[in-house]
């Protein structure tokens, strides 16, 4: 018997899993890198160079697009799975960032079926925000309700994911080492792509096919020793007991299927990519760790519930440093939306919460929790994740007492004030699910995990 035939029959699943359960942006880079230490294999599933991740170590700061936070432990495997789509000049850029600070990427591996992002995509995905800013200016104007622009990060997601889904000219990693092929799916795409884009842009796309192959080529060149069939790889891991951590990109609200729609990104983000976005079934998956904040924030478009647009979200902006990881762009606030959470957490199937920037509220007299929401004359605690549905609700809060006091330096539970001690207490009693991780502070250090801290 190969390993990879006993792999999900015969061993005991021992793997894990991060996924965002708000708006992305949670800290999934912190939890990854904390839980990377106990496993061989780090994967992504989902997402592409959309995703921003950060993760301090003592003191130094790393932001990941496209490679796995593990890759910042030496000799674990870093993986890009099958249901990413990945833009190889950024990847390249990435890996040349990581090398010029000391980081050994030697361990990444990359499917060769995961789809790749070209120019055209991104410059697709610019063109339909821009088409969708205007017509909903238009549509305002006219005193009609318009569907606005996504507020994409305008990495070519969307686009690449829909040529995926299209099939014939999706190009995949592994036909960067094919020329005749590549050549071929390239020509295609420009046939269905160049009208379109011309009508988008009115005048001709400047998209050279002979530089492009070109390019192709050489980015084949530079990554084609990465490249192979990551399902067999993972299987290979699996076969040997090995535990592999999975980590999603972007968060629940924002998944395609499950998310705020048409406010989304374009994958499954939360644990139901996993299979999918790398061959790995669930049943190997033991534990869902569920990354939240402590509050509310939202990048680009689409209904924020709980939003503050006053000086108390100012303040929080302020204090949790919430400016995109990947676009810089100021990111929205609220307070905590526990509907969301709960949501989210039954999605995923999450066995523990990491509850992230705890610190960020102190300071505050109260702190306000929306736990359901009135919804024409009537109360529910049930998520409407179709976008004119959730700009509809109106949150019924409640207050909480705060706490006055930094917490940055606390390290075990029962070192917390009381007002975040509370605070926590009633986030596990609400949603059900027992707080694994507690995170004060961006640092590796600034943690608290269950078991170990009290
Ligand atoms: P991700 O996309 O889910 O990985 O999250 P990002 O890295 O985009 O954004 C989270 C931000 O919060 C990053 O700047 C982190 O360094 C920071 N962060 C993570 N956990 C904490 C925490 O507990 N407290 C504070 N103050 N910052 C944190
Ligand atoms: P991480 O992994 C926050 C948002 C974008 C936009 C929508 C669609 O760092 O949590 P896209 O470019 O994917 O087509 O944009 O999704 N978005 C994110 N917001 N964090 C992310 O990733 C995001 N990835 C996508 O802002 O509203
Ligand atoms: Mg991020």
């Amino acid at each position: 018997m190969t390993p990879s035939t006993r792999a999900t029959t015969s061993r005991p699943a021992n793997c894990s899993a991060v996924v965002g359960l708000q708006w992305g942006d949670e800290g999934k880079g912190k939890a990854v890198d904390l839980l990377a230490a106990r496993h061989d294999a780090v994967v992504r599933y989902n997402g592409g160079a959309n995703a921003g991740h950060s993760v301090v170590v003592g003191g130094t700061r790393y932001a990941l697009h496209l490679i796995p936070s593990g890759i910042l432990y030496p000799g674990k495997r870093a993986i890009i799975g099958n249901g990413v789509v990945v833009d190889p000049w950024k990847l390249i850029e990435e890996l040349d960032g990581l090398a010029s600070r000391g980081v050994d990427t030697r361990g990444l591996m990359i499917s060769d079926r995961a789809h790749v992002v070209l120019p055209y995509h991104k410059l697709e995905d610019g063109l339909r925000e821009d088409l969708l800013k205007g017509g909903a200016a238009k549509a305002h104007a006219e005193g009609v309700a318009g569907i606005s622009e996504i507020g994409t990060t305008r990495r070519g997601i969307g686009p690449a994911y829909a040529d995926k889904v299209q099939r014939a000219s999706g190009v995949r990693m592994g036909d960067l080492l094919r020329p005749g092929v590549l050549a071929e799916k390239l020509e295609l795409a420009m046939a269905i792509k160049r009208p379109l884009l011309r009508e988008l842009a009115g005048k001709q796309p400047d998209i050279d096919l002979p530089r492009l192959r070109e390019a192709c080529a050489q980015v084949g060149t530079r990554l084609g020793p990465m490249i192979t069939d990551t399902t067999y790889l993972l299987h290979d891991m699996l076969g040997e007991g090995r535990p592999i951590l999975f980590e999603g990109a972007n968060g629940t609200l924002l998944d395609v299927d499950h998310g705020t729609y048409p406010y989304v990104t374009a994958s499954n983000c939360g644990s139901a990519g996993i299979p999918s976005g790398t061959g790995v079934p669930m049943a190997n998956v033991l534990r869902i760790l569920g990354v939240m904040k402590a509050y509310s924030t939202r990048v680009g478009t689409g209904p924020l519930p709980t939003e503050l647009k006053d000086a108390t979200g100012d303040r929080i902006r302020e204090r949790g440093r919430e400016f995109g990881t990947t676009t810089g762009r100021p990111r929205r606030v609220g307070w905590l939306d526990l509907v969301a959470v709960r949501y989210s957490s039954m999605i995923n199937g999450v066995t523990g919460l990491a509850i992230t920037l705890l610190d960020v509220l102190a300071g505050f007299d109260e702190l306000r929790i929306c736990t359901a929401y009135k919804v024409n004359g009537s109360v529910t605690d049930r998520f409407p994740p179709d976008a004119i549905d959730l700009a509809a609700v109106e949150p019924v809060w409640t207050t909480l007492p705060g706490f006055g006091e930094e917490i940055g330096r606390c390290r075990r539970r029962q070192d917390l004030p009381d007002g975040a001690r509370r605070y926590v207490e009633f986030v596990e009693e609400r949603v059900g699910v027992p707080a694994d991780i507690i995170s004060v502070g961006p640092d590796r250090e600034q943690t608290m995990v269950r078991g170990e801290s009290e």
